[in-house]
């Protein structure tokens, strides 16, 4: 595995893989990499040629009074990790290179980040496209691959990528969960043990109301909003979001019907966890 740390570099390394036919599959990560990372690269190397993770900690993308400074950190680990998944290229860029002082682009999809951590996490979602677009031109990837359990981000990037014209298909791969069902994240290791205990609550709230709904129980969205926060509100944390939600334009919906994400954002400790589930409600509901 290769280790680059300029874009001119790694567009290089690409170019010559490209120039003898190879495809390339390429995995975005901010690092302190967990088997939902290590699911995405797997497929990225069953898919392609070449594989190119990248680590960077994007500041761009916190707000203030978010963890940018505290968010963990494992280099070593996470090279180790990458290496021993067949990795071909690691780019882990320098945020004074990527973000010069005279550095003054921002790449915003406007609409789809009205809803979800778009409105409770403002700057977010350009401070994400933004980086993904510039890692996008660094690798000149085939393949992007993102995870389901950010699904606001997949379903902007997505947008992004066909509104400007990236030759790159975007893969969204399902969540990876521990054996308990919390979704793997990197600031999980942010939870003490009362509240990790807790923290498959999430997923299980979020099950259930999606049981709920596909039987046909619950015919409207405020009432499956009004039944997670009812299975979530003893909790040790407080509620941030819960929100159903078309699926493919992340519409607002009051009666269910087709594709649906359920998704929720909770505060528990330090950490801010958020999870979603898919929700194909049945006709005529
Ligand atoms: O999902 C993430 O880890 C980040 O938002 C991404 C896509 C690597 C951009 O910084």
């Amino acid at each position: 595995m290769k280790r680059i740390r300029s874009a001119r570099r790694l567009q290089s390394a690409v170019r010559s893989a490209r120039s003898k036919g190879e495809s390339v599959g390429f995995v975005p990560t901010m690092g302190f990499l967990h088997e939902g990372h290590l699911s995405l690269v797997r497929r990225a190397r069953r898919d392609n040629d070449v594989v190119v993770a990248s680590i960077f900690v994007n500041p761009l993308q916190f707000g203030p009074g978010e963890d940018f400074e505290s968010y963990p950190r494992d280099l070593a680990r996470d090279r180790r990790l990458l290496r021993s998944e067949g990795v071909d290229f690691v780019y882990e860029p320098a945020a004074a290179d990527l973000y010069p002082r005279e550095f003054a682009t921002r790449v915003v999809v406007d609409g789809l980040d009205q809803a979800l951590c778009g409105t409770r996490r403002p700057g977010h979602f350009a401070g994400v496209t933004t980086i993904v677009t510039k890692l996008l031109n660094a690798a000149g990837p085939d393949r992007l691959y993102l995870g389901q359990k950010d699904f606001q981000q997949a379903v902007i990037l997505t947008r992004m990528v066909e509104d400007l014209d990236f030759a790159v298909k975007v893969v969204v791969c399902p969540t990876v969960r521990e054996a308990d069902g919390l979704a793997m994240s990197s600031r999980n290791s942010y939870l003490t043990t009362e509240e990790r205990a807790f923290a498959p609550e999430l997923f299980r709230a979020l099950s259930k109301v999606r049981k709920l709904v596909q039987a046909g129980e619950i015919k409207t969205a405020a009432s499956a909003v009004k039944r997670v926060e009812s299975l979530l509100k003893d909790g040790p944390g407080r509620i941030d979001y819960i929100e159903i939600l078309s699926r493919e334009d992340l519409g607002r919906v009051r009666k269910l019907s087709g594709k649906l994400v359920l998704a929720v954002a909770y505060y528990l400790g330090k950490a801010r966890l958020i999870d979603n589930v898919w929700i194909q409600a049945p006709k005529g509901s």
